[in-house]
């Protein structure tokens, strides 16, 4: 067990809001940090290292971790993206649940989609790429419409990580660490960022962010992975299920960024407090679906006011035919839900298939887009001496 996972764990006890505290609590304090250390050298499941391809003469990795389930994870140390992940439907059939490449040369020519990457430097929109900092206005790419999208022409999507295997008492991982250097794509300040996977034997996708700084910078970090929980994409995202713990959402402007309302979704398509199909009220007459071309918008989670930084149950996808389900919990305060409308049939990904819009969605936890601009939006700002850290857990099992 190394100071990491016991950094996690101790970042997530922090962090647990009371509903998780008796579930994680309970799951951690069975493994005491006497036990966790001498248990060390015990593994469970395993993790394959083998080359990708190569980028300027440079070795790219790709990893393959499996836990005591059979679950199974691919993840390259290019742009942290996740190009493969398998988890069983209710019949125990292991099929691939995340839309992706099988060669770094496809991800290398187009990632426009962004397919399973780590975004930063900040993740989602700033309008027109601008924002200033004790006066200082910097100005970053404006690489989507008008607007800054996903840390610019070359986010973290898009660099080499160090990838480092991580053993724990409950999972395998890999540690991914990169040094955004000031003025990298505009940005001030180096940026030392880890992002770690943990694909824990609870059939969990932890994440866990963290970061600090020389300068004050912004910082918005998330993860890009489109789910159909189909399994080997039998069809598209529309009959698949989706509940969101948020009475909120920020409706946006024709370029996609925020108005700054903070509107209810009561009474409109955006109401997932229930479960229900995305594709039900996806064609509504709203003009914030109009604007979205689908959902493409932010929802603010619900956390009581205390515990704001806690990691709370943000959402839950559900596919009947398969079974699967797809639980998602977070310390950030919002989720971006997006729904695939830009993939339009013109990239044919894994197993040959063909991604016509709606193929996969993405459930982006994070904070609020364009923040650096929304004085009423909670801060991104990162000053030296702080730490950013995060946590986001994929939660997997079938019904
Ligand atoms: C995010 C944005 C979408 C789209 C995708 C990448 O989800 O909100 O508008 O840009 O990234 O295709």
């Amino acid at each position: 067990m190394d100071i990491l996972d016991l950094q996690i764990i101790a970042g997530i006890t922090r962090k647990l809001s009371w509903f998780f505290h008796t579930t994680l609590v309970v799951i951690f304090m069975g493994c005491s940090t006497e036990s966790q250390i001498n248990d060390v050298s015990k593994t469970n499941g395993s993790v394959e290292k083998m080359i990708f391809g190569s980028i300027e003469n440079e070795n790219i990795y790709l990893f393959v971790l499996t836990n005591t389930s059979g679950i199974e994870m691919k993840v390259t140390n290019y742009g942290g993206i996740i190009t493969s992940f398998k988890t069983p439907d209710k019949n125990g059939i292991l099929e691939d649940i995340v839309l992706g490449y099988d060669s770094l040369e496809h991800y290398i020519a187009n990632n426009s989609p962004y397919f399973g990457a780590i975004i930063g430097r900040y993740g989602n929109r700033i309008s027109k790429g601008k924002f200033t900092i004790n006066e200082n206005e910097y100005q970053l790419a404006a690489n989507n419409n008008g607007n800054h999208l996903h840390g610019g022409l070359k986010g973290f999507d898009k660099v080499v990580w160090t990838a480092n295997e991580q053993t724990f008492n409950d999972g395998v991982g890999i540690k991914l660490i990169y040094l955004s250097r000031d003025g990298e794509e505009g940005y001030p300040g180096n940026l030392n960022v880890e992002v770690t996977y943990k694909l824990g034997n609870d059939n969990s996708l932890m994440i866990f962010y963290t970061a600090t700084t020389e300068k004050p910078t912004i910082i918005n970090l998330t993860q890009h992975t489109y789910f159909n929980l189909s399994g080997d994409f039998k069809e598209d995202i529309l009959n698949h299920k989706l509940t969101l713990n948020s009475g909120i959402y920020l409706p946006v402007d024709e370029t996609l960024i925020p108005t700054g309302e903070l509107r209810s979704v009561t009474n409109t398509a955006f109401d997932f407090t229930a479960p229900h199909l995305v594709g039900e009220r996806i064609n509504d007459d709203d003009d914030q679906i109009t604007i979205g071309l689908g959902y493409d918008h932010c929802w603010i989670i619900d956390k009581s006011d205390d515990i704001t930084q806690e990691l709370t149950q943000a959402a839950t996808l559900y596919h009947e035919a398969s079974g699967r389900v797809m639980d998602v919990y977070t310390s950030e305060p919002a989720l971006q839900f997006y729904s695939g409308n830009f993939l339009d049939g013109t990239i044919t990904g894994k197993q040959g298939v063909t991604y016509s819009q709606r193929f996969g969605l993405c459930l982006e936890t994070q904070h609020y887009p364009d923040s650096p601009n929304q004085a009423g939006f909670p801060s991104t700002l990162l000053a030296p001496g702080e730490v950013y850290e995060t946590t986001t857990i994929y939660k997997f099992s079938t019904e």
